[in-house]
């Protein structure tokens, strides 16, 4: 399986009801790693682009939890372009897969889970360092 293949689009438990839905996450039972942090991209003006660099060890999980946007999935080799627009369902980004976030509705909101807590270090920002650390450079 290539490492683009691991990540994948996961569906959340819904509870539909008239009053209004609702989807609950548990830990370690609709996330495939621990969750040690959560951030959300909000207020994104229109064209704006998010992402622009891989994590070294990072797992995430990304829900568009109002609006939508797109998330390109990049492993140096193969390119896949996801849209998210529904509340229950996430994308799961397994570690070293180079992401740009784009196409953001108007009053989107991106929620993301992390495995790890924030470390620049885990980052690579540059795509030609990405690429090498891949072998295909
Ligand atoms: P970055 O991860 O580049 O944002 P995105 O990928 O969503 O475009 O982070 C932007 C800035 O915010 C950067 O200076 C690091 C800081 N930051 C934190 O301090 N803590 C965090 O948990 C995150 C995700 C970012």
């Amino acid at each position: 399986m290539s490492r683009i293949d691991r990540c994948c689009i996961l569906e959340l438990p819904k509870i539909s009801d008239p009053r209004g839905n609702l989807t609950f996450i548990e830990a370690n039972r609709h996330i495939p790693f621990e969750i040690r942090r959560v951030y959300y991209l909000y207020d994104v003006p229109g064209g704006a682009e998010r992402g622009g660099h891989a994590h070294k060890t990072l797992h995430q999980f990304i829900i568009a939890m109002s609006g939508s946007f797109d998330v390109v999935l990049d492993d140096g080799r193969q390119k896949k372009r996801v849209h998210l627009n529904r509340s229950y369902y996430g994308l799961y980004i397994c570690p070293m897969i180079w992401r740009e976030l784009d196409n953001f509705s108007s009053g989107a909101v991106c929620l993301v889970l992390a495995s790890d807590l924030y470390d620049e270090n885990d980052y690579y920002r540059d795509y030609d360092a990405y690429l090498t650390a891949r072998g295909y450079k």
